[in-house]
């Protein structure tokens, strides 16, 4: 009678194990499959500032997942280039948005940073963000404020995109739970979406009104942490967190502007041999950098006048520029590149800047340099890492989608070391995948094998003792049966 059960029991065992040893084949994810991934940028938040402020919410991202030291943005150090290479892991002389406004050094017509975001000129030059190549390769893309969402790419662009409204107020914390929301439900969720970009303005705003060191940035930072917590409630609420990859970083950092006769102020038109007339075209009050074009044959004349002019400003003609800063091989740069150090702006004729914080300077400086944090299934957990340049972060977002890149100026390499390892080299040469799974089956079967000769060996010893032991009842097996199944099937 109780070898009956004990076939039965083999059998049931068998499926049982094979089922979840073998589990994770249909669980585990094919090649083609991947994580969801959410991309954010908090604009201008710099590498260190969660060090004089709590981020408890901050601090438990890095504690699950991945935290760099800091990221090197590419240089100018403003926000639509610098995000724009984010976009495509391109440096900014290699996809073309090389400022933040959009210049005609004919006419000399600019249009402001958000008229600039509609120029699909200015930002279709060649390269393709990663939503075009997501939405080319079977994915759906979304985009929300992100700079460069408002334009075209070979007449495509994100399928679900929300442009900044002009003259938004990018402080209100309602209003960034509400895009949050709406991101994880109504994007990720309902709509299925595999990739979002998402983008708040500040603590940039904050730290250009009132300096990297003031209260008021330190209380914009725990907002960010805060709003850092409500993203990742928001995407455990949804059932997201099994499947979502969040990558969270900035564009540039910030750094203290020294005024009101602290420094020499650097004032272009205050030094001796430089003159505006001797340009055709100019950008300057605009930060610590500035573009000029000198009028034919004054190149020299211009460039003379202005170097080593003032201690804490740079003047390099465009083919000498440092190659680190990668500011070089492209049309749209002007001849005559320059920038100050940090503590400096570039004025032209008298001051007319007021930031108490600024950015655009050389992305070797560590004020310049962003944040870096993720998290999710695909990445390690309580890992910090060290530096590496922001032009890698598409090829991994790449990765993470599994989506072929395009030619671009990072590498895997760069951060591939943060990943889990059964994604670190999937997709390159022989898929992982597959070794995964035929251990996996392999595993499955040495085991089920294992249980049917534990049952059997297990039944003929109970069978003998039963033999030996003539008063026991069937009941009194049964329930011994059920005792051994349970501890065979762990
Ligand atoms: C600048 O404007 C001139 C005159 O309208 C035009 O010929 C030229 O193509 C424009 N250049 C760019 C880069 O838009
Ligand atoms: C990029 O822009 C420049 C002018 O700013 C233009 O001459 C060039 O043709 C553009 N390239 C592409 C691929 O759009
Ligand atoms: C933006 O919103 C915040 C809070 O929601 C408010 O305190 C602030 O005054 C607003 N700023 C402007 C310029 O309306
Ligand atoms: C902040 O955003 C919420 C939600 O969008 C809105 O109802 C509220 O009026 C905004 N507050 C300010 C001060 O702009
Ligand atoms: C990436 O790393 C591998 C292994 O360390 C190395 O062989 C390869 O050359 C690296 N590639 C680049 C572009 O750095
Ligand atoms: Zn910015």
């Amino acid at each position: 009678m109780c070898g009956w059960i004990m076939l039965w029991t083999a059998a049931v065992c068998l499926c049982l194990c094979v089922c979840s040893l073998a589990g994770p084949i249909p669980v585990h994810r094919g090649v083609s499959e991947h994580s969801k991934l959410l991309l954010v940028s908090f604009d201008g938040f710099r590498w260190d500032y969660d060090r004089d402020v709590d981020t408890p919410h901050l601090d438990a991202m890095a504690k699950d997942g991945v935290k760099a030291t800091y990221v090197t943005p590419a240089f100018l150090t403003v926000t639509s280039p610098t995000h724009f290479t984010i976009l495509t892991g391109k440096y900014i002389e290699n996809h073309g948005v090389i400022h933040n406004m959009w210049f005609n050094s004919s006419t000399w017509e600019k249009k402001s940073y958000y008229k600039s975001q509609f120029v699909n000129e200015w930002w279709d030059n060649g390269s393709l963000p990663i939503w075009i190549t997501a939405q080319r390769q079977g994915l759906k893309a979304g985009s929300l404020h992100f700079p460069g969402t408002a334009s075209t790419y070979q007449g495509e662009s994100a399928v679900v995109r929300e442009v900044e409204p002009e003259n938004y107020n990018y402080s209100n914390e309602t209003a960034w739970q509400e895009n949050i929301d709406k991101v994880m439900k109504s994007w990720f969720r309902e709509q299925d979406l595999d990739f979002v970009s998402m983008y708040f303005g500040e603590p940039d705003s904050t730290g250009h009104k009132y300096g990297p060191d003031s209260p008021q940035r330190r209380t914009m930072v725990q907002q960010v942490d805060r709003t850092v917590g409500y993203l990742r409630s928001a995407a455990e609420k949804n059932g997201l967190s099994e499947r979502l990859n969040i990558i969270i970083t900035a564009d540039h950092g910030m750094s203290t502007v020294y005024r009101n006769g602290l420094v020499d102020e650097i004032i272009l038109s205050k030094i001796p041999g430089f003159s505006f007339r001797d340009l055709d075209f100019h950008i300057v009050d605009f930060g610590p950098a500035g573009l000029l074009l000198p009028k034919e044959g004054r190149l020299d004349k211009v460039f003379n006048a202005l170097k080593g002019a003032h201690p804490h400003l740079h003047v390099y003609k465009k083919e000498e520029i440092p190659a680190h800063l990668h500011y070089s091989h492209n049309d749209r740069i002007l001849p005559i590149i320059l920038w100050a150090d940090p503590g400096y702006v570039i004025n032209g004729y008298f001051p007319v800047q007021f930031h108490k914080g600024e950015h655009g300077y050389d992305n070797q400086a560590l004020d310049m340099k962003p944040f870096f944090r993720a998290t999710g299934p695909d990445f390690q957990k309580n890992l910090e890492v060290g530096p590496f340049e922001t032009v890698n972060i598409y090829p991994l977002m790449c990765h993470l989608l599994k989506i072929t890149p395009e030619p671009n100026d990072g590498h895997l390499n760069a951060t591939r070391h943060m990943l889990t390892s059964s994604i670190q080299t999937e997709n390159e040469g022989s898929s992982g995948d597959d070794i995964l799974s035929s251990v996996f089956i392999g595993l499955g079967s040495v085991a089920g094998f294992l249980v049917i000769v534990f049952v059997v060996l297990l039944s003929r010893g109970i069978h003998k003792r039963r033999r030996n032991k003539s008063r026991s009842t069937d009941e009194g097996e049964i329930d011994k049966c059920h005792t051994e199944t349970k501890q065979t099937t762990f």
